[in-house]
């Protein structure tokens, strides 16, 4: 494929600064992201106002957030090619949710799946933030005049609805948001948890479901030596009835670079344990060089500052220009 002359689109994502990042969201969402900024013009954010909408340690929000810019850094997203900002500084975002609030109809909230799930979650102590969620996600995608979004399946709901209300509004009061489109990974979209491989890996369950990305090699090979497996002992693809080895074929195939198949072949015959052995070891390869280049980032907290400062600066200039368009077309003074 010709990708040089393809023309360069913008991209938009974010991670929450909620928990551990795992390696799901690296491989439904970072990895993508590391390969599109080489030819896009990308914007990557730290979702904090997000991270709020459930209950949270005050105390620890502001460690993850730099923690998470590390992570960007860590995995390769290059401040010099992306702009990495904090979703808080930026005003804007507030300012469009509440905009945006105005055209967007309760019906369309209420049936997201990630909020009845984290309304089960949470049981009666749901705040209008949760609800209102995929809003703010809306106001993020839309501020920047997205192109393309690169997430995980989970996520796929929330740009659809993105994508809707920028529809609404440009019919409503006249062209001026880019339509928004979810870009998802056909193999690594849902990664699943190593303890119940029919949900999905995710920052908010027990540490032992899922691998982090800076996991150590003996939290590794715990992990995955005790990662749960199905009847059978043939190492086979077949999500339906074998979901465990079914997801650990998928987490070796995206690591090592290799298809399913291959791996099928090459496991033809033997056990399990002989497979999780060598998954355990391709992961403690595979991910050393995240915890290094983490710990160097993590020693040096004026280069994380500086890159979030030099990110909120051109990320507000965009915003602020869409915000222009959004008042004058909304009749604001
Ligand atoms: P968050 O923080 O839950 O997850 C970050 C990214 O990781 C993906 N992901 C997964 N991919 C594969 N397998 C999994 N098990 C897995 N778990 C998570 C998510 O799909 C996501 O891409 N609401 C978003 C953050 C957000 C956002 C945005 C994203 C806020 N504003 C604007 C894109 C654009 C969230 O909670 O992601």
């Amino acid at each position: 494929m010709k990708s040089e002359k393809l023309k360069s689109v913008r991209i938009f994502s974010g991670i929450q600064p909620s928990g551990d990042i795992h390696i799901g969201n690296y491989l439904g969402a970072i990895k993508q992201w590391i390969a599109l900024q080489e030819k896009n013009d990308c914007v990557f954010c730290i979702v904090d106002w997000h991270a709020i909408t459930v209950p949270y340690e005050p105390k620890l929000l502001r460690q993850k957030i730099k923690e998470v810019t590390a992570t960007y850094l860590a995995a390769g997203i290059n401040p010099k090619k992306s702009v990495i900002f904090v979703q808080s500084h930026i005003k804007e975002h507030a300012e469009l949710t509440w905009l945006l609030n105005t055209i967007t109809p309760i019906g369309d909230l209420q049936r997201m799946t990630q909020f009845k799930d984290k309304s089960k979650k949470y049981g009666g102590n749901i705040s209008a933030g949760l609800f209102n969620y995929p809003v703010l996600m809306a106001a993020d995608i839309l501020l920047y005049q997205t192109e393309l979004v690169p997430v995980g399946q989970d996520q796929k709901q929330h740009v659809e609805l993105a994508r809707e209300i920028a529809r609404r509004f440009n019919a409503k009061f006249g062209d001026t948001f880019t339509l928004p489109q979810a870009q998802i990974m056909k193999i690594g979209a849902k990664i699943m948890s190593l303890a119940e491989p029919t949900k999905k890996m995710s920052k908010s369950d027990k540490p032992e479901t899922r691998i982090g990305l800076f996991d150590t090699a003996e939290q590794i090979k715990k992990k995955i030596g005790s990662a749960t497996t199905d009847s059978g002992k043939e190492i086979e693809y077949n999500p339906e009835q074998k979901p465990g080895i079914s997801n650990l074929l998928t987490i070796y195939s995206l690591f090592a670079n290799k298809t399913i198949k291959d791996l099928e072949n090459e496991y033809a015959g033997k056990n399990y344990q002989t497979f999780k052995q060598n998954l355990a070891e391709l992961l403690i390869e595979k991910l050393a060089p995240f915890r290094t280049k983490k710990a160097e980032f993590e020693e040096n907290p004026e280069q994380i500052g500086k890159v979030l400062k030099e990110g909120a600066e051109k990320a507000r200039a965009i915003a602020q220009t869409t915000m222009e368009k959004v008042r004058a077309t909304m009749g604001l003074l």
